[in-house]
């Protein structure tokens, strides 16, 4: 329990032994990472900007460490802090962001972006209850934001801290049942002077040595407190529920070019992919599939399955159709659907989601 203290708060607390072998084998091998403060400055009392903080954690959701720093390196050089981010055109935003996935993070990033700008002079909260009243901030990122950012005594849970304190403590509870175990031993664990570092030495752990698949625990700094290691049972921990089949869902994108130009459109807010420039599609989404029905009578060359692409809840096949006349249009058609015409010599910069991309190369090579 925390005491009040000549003005400080002070813990009394045992320090973890666990979080001191970590820390100091953080001290030596921490990742170089873009967003982060090496744990030398760290121990000085030199923080990270809470806005690469945060960006760098939206980013990490989902997605790996290789995939995120050359978006956390873009984003950063193009808007260095969370007043121009705020200030950006959504759409800039949105294609900067294709090829990241799970684009509702990027719509949370501008709303959240806008609400630090406008109603917190652009400075970001610095304790995690504040933190969690930013749209799109969800217990994760406040906590990781209020540690790493503020050195505040978060317990910061992602799947590779899970994974690690469901050995550590041979948690043989399944996931999701789990997390409330797993978030209490984080807790206790914390350390009361370096909560950013632990937060992200139990990370760097997770994602190097306590791996899913054949952990590494004879270079473990923690692997005499393991209890799952004395037992033999690290690799089988933490259990997880049983893997739910993935719907396969079929769909057509509509490959509509004239003059150079190919027709695009922007998709509603709401749902899959919202807000992202993407090709005309048929309609499939994660619960049906596609109704096939061509957006204008015309001659069509279809190249069936050209796509395969695997989201989260489901798997699609893409097929294609390329429009071959006749003639249209082109300003009756915008007014009409609300697409717009889009350099095909400029298609990189469209920022496509990812599954659009690719049935952009197969039209490419198909026209
Ligand atoms: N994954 C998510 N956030 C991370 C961080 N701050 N350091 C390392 N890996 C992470």
């Amino acid at each position: 329990m925390p005491v009040e203290c000549r003005e400080k708060i002070v813990d009394e607390r045992k320090p973890s032994p666990i979080a001191s072998a970590l820390l100091a084998h953080y001290d030596l091998h921490a990742r170089t990472l873009a967003w982060r403060i090496a744990p030398q400055q760290s121990r000085q009392g030199i923080r990270p900007d809470p806005y690469r903080v945060w960006l760098s954690e939206v980013m990490l959701q989902q997605t790996t460490v290789a995939a995120v720093t050359r978006y956390f390196n873009a984003f950063t050089a193009r808007w260095p802090t969370v007043a121009a981010l705020a200030a950006a055109p959504a759409e800039d935003v949105l294609a900067a962001w294709a090829g990241l996935g799970y684009y509702a993070r990027a719509r949370n990033l501008i709303d959240c972006a806008r609400a630090v700008a406008g109603d917190h002079q652009g400075h970001f909260p610095d304790t995690e209850a504040g933190l969690r009243l930013l749209p799109g901030v969800g217990d994760y990122t406040a906590a990781a934001v209020a540690a790493i950012a503020f050195n505040q005594p978060s317990a910061v849970v992602d799947a590779n801290v899970e994974r690690v304190t469901a050995r550590l403590f041979a948690i043989q509870t399944p996931l999701p049942a789990a997390k409330s175990a797993i978030r209490e031993k984080v807790a206790q664990m914390v350390p009361a002077d370096r909560p950013g570092d632990f937060a992200q030495a139990m990370m760097d752990l997770g994602a190097t040595l306590c791996t899913p698949r054949a952990p590494s625990c004879l270079l473990c700094p923690l692997a005499s407190y393991c209890e799952a290691r004395a037992r033999g049972t690290a690799e089988s921990l933490p259990v997880k529920p049983p893997k739910k089949a993935k719907p396969q869902r079929t769909g057509t994108a509509w490959w509509i070019e004239q003059d150079g130009h190919v027709l695009l459109v922007q998709r509603g807010d709401k749902g899959m992919l919202g807000g992202m420039r993407a090709l005309p599609d048929d309609g499939w989404s994660a619960r049906r599939d596609g109704d096939a029905a061509a957006p204008l009578a015309g001659q069509w060359t279809h190249v069936e399955a050209a796509v395969a692409h695997v989201f989260t809840h489901f798997s699609l096949e893409l097929s294609l159709a390329l429009y071959r006349g006749p003639q249209i249009d082109k300003v009756a058609i915008e007014n009409l659907s609300g697409a717009f015409w889009w350099p095909v010599e400029r298609i990189e910069e469209a920022g496509l989601p990812t599954v659009f991309a690719k049935a952009a190369r197969a039209a490419i090579q198909h026209r």
